[in-house]
């Protein structure tokens, strides 16, 4: 006897017992199922969209699914499930011209946390995974993005290249710097190492405004922006210029720091830009650990994960080589993928949970 032919949607409506194991909501409220097909043995083929390609340990959704249909459709043949990835944003950059889903500050109250590290390994990590990714260069006054990568000194000063705006008419676009696919854009590579950089509060606007608009980035899932230490100032003019996705807040695990990321978490909430989470860098036997996490808890930030105290981190940094920490053998790249997607985990769970943020009236 024959086992009777399942359909299409049969099992559509069996995925609607299936949660996503991030989001905790049921794949098909979330637009997740994509096309099934039914094959000979009814063995079935269900494609799942992802909301990022770092979406973490993505075989516990095969699992589920295997397990969900298994229990539900007697006489189910093998069960595959294969995934791509959409990654789905604000898009908020349009009125400037900005064509990137989301856009993400990286942020602390207190210099030398390690934001542009963290910055920049956020960027690759999510490189790696198969988005498309921005690097901003925020510091103006400290620019050390394009150090980090490689890209530094002569032979990477951008050009500025005429291109077809979107009413047709020719647009000139500065050709962001690109680092092994990255497409990194920094004050840096406009000025030597060793000029002073003397911006007024305007320009300083003006050249921000002009990084994220006039730098021909294209189309992009994530933008991440390198903030320099201290004031809210390029937080608020970003805040003005757009509906960030949101801010990753850094400190280290010392009291202090940990203050100063207080001081960070309510100054991104002051200027209405969402904190996705707290990063605790250089946990280990000097500075302690586990202080973030506790902060994290008792403000209601997620905490998005740590990285230990590690000179390879910082020899990498040095010698312009942070995409070697993404390397099989190195013992960072586990606490690095980690934050890449919890940060891009709090993304999509932002979007799906709270309507959009107003950027702020320009004061
Ligand atoms: N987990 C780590 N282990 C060891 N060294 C680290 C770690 N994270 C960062 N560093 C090092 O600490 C120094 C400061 O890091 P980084 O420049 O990223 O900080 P920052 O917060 O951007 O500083 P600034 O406020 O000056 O912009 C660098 O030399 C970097 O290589
Ligand atoms: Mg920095």
């Amino acid at each position: 006897m024959c086992a009777a032919t399942i359909t299409e949607s049969q099992v559509r409506e069996s995925l609607k017992a299936v949660n996503d194991p991030e989001i905790g909501r049921s794949l098909v409220d979330l637009d997740m199922v994509g096309p099934i097909e039914i094959g000979a043995g009814n063995a079935v083929s269900a494609t799942i969209h992802l909301p990022t390609p770092a979406y973490p340990r993505r075989e516990r959704i095969s699992q589920a699914i295997q397990a969900v249909l298994s229990a539900k459709i007697p006489g189910i043949g093998h069960v595959d499930v294969k995934f791509d990835a959409h990654v789905k944003g604000k898009q908020s950059g349009g009125a400037i011209g900005l064509r990137a889903q989301n856009v993400i500050a990286v942020g602390s109250g207190k210099g030398g946390v390690g934001k542009s590290t963290v910055a920049a390994s956020l960027a690759v990590g999510l490189q790696l995974c198969g988005a498309r990714v921005g690097l901003m260069d925020a510091d103006i006054y400290g620019p050390s993005i394009p150090h980090l990568l490689g890209v530094s000194g002569p032979g990477h000063r951008p050009e500025i290249a005429e291109e077809q705006g979107p009413d047709g008419k020719a647009v000139r676009r500065i050709q962001p710097i690109d680092a092994e696919g990255l497409k990194v854009m920094s004050i840096g590579f406009l000025v030597g190492p060793d000029e002073p950089i003397i911006v007024r509060g305007p320009i300083l606007h003006g050249t921000i405004r002009q990084f994220l608009a006039e730098t021909a980035w294209g189309e992009l899932d994530y933008l991440i922006i390198d903030l320099p230490p201290g004031t809210g100032d390029i937080a608020l003019t970003l805040s003005q210029l757009l509906g960030l996705a949101g801010a990753v807040v850094v400190c280290t695990p010392q009291q202090l720091a940990l203050l100063d990321a207080v001081k960070a978490i309510n100054m991104f909430r002051k200027v209405k830009i969402p904190v996705l989470g707290l990063v605790e860098n250089m946990s280990g036997d000097i500075f302690g650990r586990g202080g973030a996490k506790q902060k994290a808890a008792e403000m209601h930030v997620p905490f998005l994960g740590e990285i230990p105290i590690d000179a390879q981190i910082r020899v990498n940094g040095d010698a312009g080589r942070i995409r070697d920490l993404f390397a099989e053998s190195c013992p960072s790249r586990g606490h690095l993928m980690n934050i890449c997607e919890q940060t891009a985990i709090q993304i999509a769970r932002t979007l799906l949970e709270t309507p959009a943020m107003p950027t702020l009236e320009m004061l």
